[in-house]
């Protein structure tokens, strides 16, 4: 496996939130994590990139154990995360922003990844010289996802690249991610929007309060009663 993660537990302070999850993913894969509000999902996602420590349990990533490990060193193995809520630099422009999810990079090649990140989103070359403050929560997610993708990751892990966005822009979101799988690039994606991320998943897993409750491949989980019942609402 590319990702193994076992028997993790994680918390803040003596609150542990995460209570003990075993998954993985292989290379080439795009695997959701799907679950309610505060059943851990980001929590998990912070420990894989270094910024929460577990309380015990590993997180092996191509042969490398990824606890202890300082978020840059992570990032230099070639994970990136797009975090929730994008989080980018607002009085920075979208090409400035950009230039920042390559730090990792030499700085030769920076061209190349550019033109590859605005093939992918249009309307980001139009924007290219905007401050990123003042674009569109759509067109934000764009950057936050292309940002991402200049770093050239063997993984991308995304943290509910849909919140708070206009339903038309979500379908762009979803065909963008099916472009990123299709250029072999791992995904790990949480969303609340299930139904999208489990068109796009080849797998899924379920927390629910900390505990893994379900997996199995994205169209069985679709027909499970209990996922359609608690998160596709038919
Ligand atoms: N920095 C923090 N300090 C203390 N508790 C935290 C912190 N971050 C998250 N938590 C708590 O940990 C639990 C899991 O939060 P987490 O953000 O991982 O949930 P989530 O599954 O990503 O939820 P959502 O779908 O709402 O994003 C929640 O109860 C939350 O209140
Ligand atoms: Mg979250």
């Amino acid at each position: 496996m590319m990702l193994e993660v076992a028997a993790l537990r994680v918390g803040y302070g003596k609150a542990e939130v995460v209570h003990g999850v075993d998954f993985g993913l292989d290379a080439g894969e795009c695997v959701a994590l799907i679950g309610p509000n505060g059943a851990g999902k980001s929590t998990i996602l912070k420990s894989i990139c270094g910024l929460v420590p577990p309380i015990s349990g590993s997180i092996r990533f191509l042969g490398h154990s990824l606890v202890g490990m300082a978020g840059h060193h992570i990032a230099e193995l070639g994970i990136a995360m797009c975090p929730e809520g994008r989080q980018m630099f607002p009085e920075m422009t979208v090409l400035e922003n950009l230039r920042m999810g390559a730090y990792t990079r030499r700085r030769d090649d920076l061209d190349e990844s550019l033109d590859e990140v605005m093939a992918l989103f249009p309307r980001l070359r139009e924007r290219a010289r905007q401050d990123a403050g003042t674009l569109s929560g759509g067109e934000q997610e764009m950057v936050a996802i292309a940002r991402v993708l200049m770093a050239r990751p063997k993984l991308c892990i995304f943290d509910e690249p849909s919140l708070g966005i206009a339903p038309r822009v979500v379908d762009e979101i979803e065909e963008t991610l099916h472009k990123i799988k299709a250029s072999g690039v791992t995904i790990l994606l949480v969303e609340q929007a299930v139904s999208m991320a489990l068109r796009v998943a080849d797998r899924a897993y379920v927390l629910e309060a900390g505990n893994l409750v379900l997996e199995g491949p994205s169209a069985e989980l679709a027909q499970a009663d209990s996922v359609r019942n608690a998160y596709l609402g038919f």
